[in-house]
């Protein structure tokens, strides 16, 4: 039975505890998981998985999302790498969190802090170095940290530059009692001189490739997988549209399926005659335009699919498979949005 049929969800995003688990026992140690904005539209639930894969600390951006952590029954140290207001630093406070500084009053305000240097992100942190020489010295910084702006682009000489500049000023500092962390997924992937003490991954946990190819290639599997129903399959005849616009029309006799998922569930618009599902383990294209709440996808002149039939969007039915990475090309963008992108609409179900 398929889970529009079987079950009360219009769409529903499953996620895979157990490819999050080993996922982390493949990555680097020690492991911080990055589980912001909801574990990257996997849902907070991932954060047990990941531990039990070895990963010994967790990162968020927002204070409310260590909280969250925090109610969940975390215990293992959390860091909150992103900028926070003053109440949201009390917040980051209350949960007992790690904070990241890069200014004396961001420095003075928390138990314990992460200084961070700008080697070439150019977004937090502070370019100072001598400033962040002098932060470092303080009893209450745990942590020295920098951020790639290039690790996913071998072709970038950045890369190089940012790891020297940050072993350079770990050097300088000159604290063995402090933990120095600079690798997200793609650096721990490529690079391990820049595992330091503690590698910061994200992606890689979801079983995404950070070089937006084939997670498979790095011994990863894809955690998540989205799937609906067909609703409905009726016929076309040769010059009838499908959607808004008339951007699709049959040049021929031909079926449609119409399957309840668009953009209101993160489905993009940009998607519109420019994606394949799978529904009986073969590859359907989209025909027309995503709307909010459906599209519509070519069966051909001879059909097989019945309503009620499963519809993967992300993952794999029989042989065939589709990765985010797919969805993510065809957009013009990167992995990470397509499962973040996904709304609060589609229930997340975790399996183990
Ligand atoms: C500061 C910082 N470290 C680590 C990560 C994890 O990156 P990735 O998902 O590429 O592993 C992020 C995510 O963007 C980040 O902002």
């Amino acid at each position: 039975m398929s889970p529009g049929v079987s079950g009360p969800q219009r769409a529903l995003a499953t996620v895979d505890l157990g490819a999050i688990e080993r996922n982390a026992a493949r990555l680097p140690k020690p492991l911080c998981a990055v589980v912001k904005a909801d574990a990257y539209g996997h849902g907070l639930a991932v954060a047990d998985a990941a531990l039990a894969g070895g990963a010994e600390w967790l990162a968020v951006a927002a204070a409310d999302e260590a909280l969250a952590l925090r109610h969940r029954g975390v215990e293992v140290p959390i860091l909150v790498m992103g900028a926070l207001t003053r109440s949201e630093l009390v917040v980051a406070v209350d949960a007992d969190a790690d904070v990241v500084a890069w200014t004396d009053e961001l420095a003075e305000q928390a138990p314990r802090v992460h200084v961070k240097l700008d080697t070439g992100m150019g977004r937090l942190g502070t370019k100072d170095r001598e400033l962040a020489l002098r932060l470092a010295q303080r009893d209450n910084v745990v942590g020295l940290m920098t951020h790639f702006a290039t690790a996913d682009d071998p072709s970038d000489d950045l890369f190089g530059a940012q790891l020297e500049a940050f072993r350079e000023f770990v050097g300088a500092v000159g604290r063995d009692d402090l933990i120095a962390h600079a690798a997200n997924s793609a650096a721990a992937l490529r690079e391990p001189g820049s595992h330091f003490d503690l590698v910061r991954c994200g992606v890689a946990l979801y079983g995404m490739d950070p070089f937006g190819t084939d997670p498979a290639a790095h011994g990863l599997e894809p955690a998540l997988s989205l799937s609906s129903w067909v609703a409905a399959v009726r016929r076309f005849e040769a010059g009838d549209s499908a959607g808004y616009g008339r951007r699709w029309t049959a040049q021929e006799p031909t079926w449609v399926a119409t399957v309840p998922i668009g953009y209101g569930d993160g489905w993009r618009r940009a998607l519109t005659n420019n994606c394949d599902v799978l529904i009986g383990g073969r590859r359907h294209p989209l025909a027309g335009t995503v709307s909010m709440d459906n599209v519509t996808v070519a069966l051909g002149p001879e059909t097989d699919v019945r309503v009620g039939d499963e519809v993967v969007l992300i993952g794999a039915q029989g042989e065939e498979r589709i990765l985010a990475e797919e969805v993510a090309r065809r957009l013009d963008t990167i992995n990470y949005e397509v499962t973040c992108g996904l709304t609060q609409r589609v229930p997340r179900r975790h399996v183990p």
